[in-house]
């Protein structure tokens, strides 16, 4: 990269005017300032475009925005930040996409949003989402997704909204989602996941919706829910669940729906409540 080049940057942005000011300062020890001292947005754009590569059906041709004609910015669906011109959304929901996730969505270090529910999405989700500490809601569902969902989703320690149902997840729900306090809503339904609802789940303080119904969860609802002072709705029905219902979530005021229909759960409804 030359000054040629840098003299076309428009130092409308703060951000701008810093790198090439760091940049005169620094460019003849041969540093690459730019990218150093400023992330690279060339990181963003890149990222994108692999992301775009692993879209194999694109029927309302919503990506051929995405070229080098405009910037990245500007591409359909994507948001950027106002200061730092880097990806903080990403919403391609309902467009009739068939693809994979390709993996180098885990480089678009800023993004807070993903919404690429309601379309063909398949294959796994991939663990470099992990890379996402900044990311607060991941709207997956109605997609086909498969595999497990991966243990390393859990780098997303800053995520309000985990939605990942009407998805073929299998496999357990990772222990490692026990770090996810700051959770507020957590959707797995319609998938086909397996093993028991870990206890931690009591810990979400902010939690107010839970949807784990249509998979082939078993074990016992863990008593700890009755800990989940916000939740307003409780979904678990139509899985394996057994043993009873724990008697602290009826002391749970917040709570507005509440099925766990269609499980091998015995015993009756506490008769207020019914
Ligand atoms: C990246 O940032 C530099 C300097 O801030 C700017 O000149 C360039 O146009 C940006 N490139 C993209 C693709 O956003
Ligand atoms: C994403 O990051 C990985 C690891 O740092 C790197 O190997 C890969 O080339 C990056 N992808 C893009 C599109 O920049
Ligand atoms: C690039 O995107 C712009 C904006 O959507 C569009 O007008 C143009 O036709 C696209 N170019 C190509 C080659 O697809
Ligand atoms: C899902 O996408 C279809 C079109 O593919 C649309 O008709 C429907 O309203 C969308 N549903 C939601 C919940 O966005
Ligand atoms: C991003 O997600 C958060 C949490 O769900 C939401 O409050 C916010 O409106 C979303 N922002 C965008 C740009 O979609
Ligand atoms: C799920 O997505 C399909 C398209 O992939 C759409 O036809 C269907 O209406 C969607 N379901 C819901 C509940 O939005
Ligand atoms: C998943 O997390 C582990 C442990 O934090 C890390 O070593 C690994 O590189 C991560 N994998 C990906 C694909 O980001
Ligand atoms: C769900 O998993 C069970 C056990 O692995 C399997 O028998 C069943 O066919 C799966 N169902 C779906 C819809 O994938
Ligand atoms: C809940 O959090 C507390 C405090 O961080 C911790 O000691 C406890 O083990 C957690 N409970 C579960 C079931 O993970
Ligand atoms: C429900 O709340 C009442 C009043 O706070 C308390 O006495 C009782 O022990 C609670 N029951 C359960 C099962 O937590």
């Amino acid at each position: 990269m030359g000054l040629s080049q840098l003299s076309s940057v428009q130092p409308s942005s703060r951000t701008s005017s810093f790198c090439m000011r760091a940049f005169v300062h620094f460019w003849w020890f041969g540093l690459l300032v730019t990218s150093v001292v400023c992330g690279n947005n060339e990181t963003d754009r890149l990222a994108l475009l692999e992301f775009k590569a692993e879209i194999t059906h694109d029927p309302f041709e919503v990506l051929s925005s995405w070229n080098d004609s405009i910037h990245f910015c500007q591409w359909r669906g994507v948001t950027c930040g106002l200061r730092h011109q880097r990806v903080t959304a990403l919403d391609l929901q309902s467009l009739k996409l068939v693809g994979s996730i390709s993996p180098h969505i885990g480089n678009l270090s800023f993004l807070r949003n993903i919404s690429l529910q309601n379309n063909s999405f398949y294959n796994e989700i991939p663990p470099e989402i992990g890379r996402l500490f900044r990311l607060q809601s991941l709207l997956l569902f109605n997609n086909t997704m498969s595999g497990k969902i991966p243990s390393n989703i859990s780098g997303c320690s800053n995520l309000l909204v985990l939605s990942v149902g009407s998805n073929q997840l299998v496999g357990e729900i990772p222990m490692t989602l026990a770090s996810m306090t700051k959770l507020q809503i957590i959707a797995f339904h319609f998938n086909n996941l397996t093993g028991n609802i870990p206890p931690f789940f009591g810990n979400f303080s902010f939690l107010v919706l839970l949807s784990a119904f249509g998979n082939n969860l078993e074990g016992n609802i863990p008593h700890t829910f009755g800990q989940l002072s916000k939740l307003s709705m409780f979904s678990l029905g139509q899985n394996s669940l057994s043993g009873t219902i724990p008697p602290s979530i009826f002391n749970l005021s917040s709570l507005r729906q509440f099925n766990v229909g269609y499980n091998k759960i015995h015993g009756h409804l506490p008769l207020d409540i019914v």
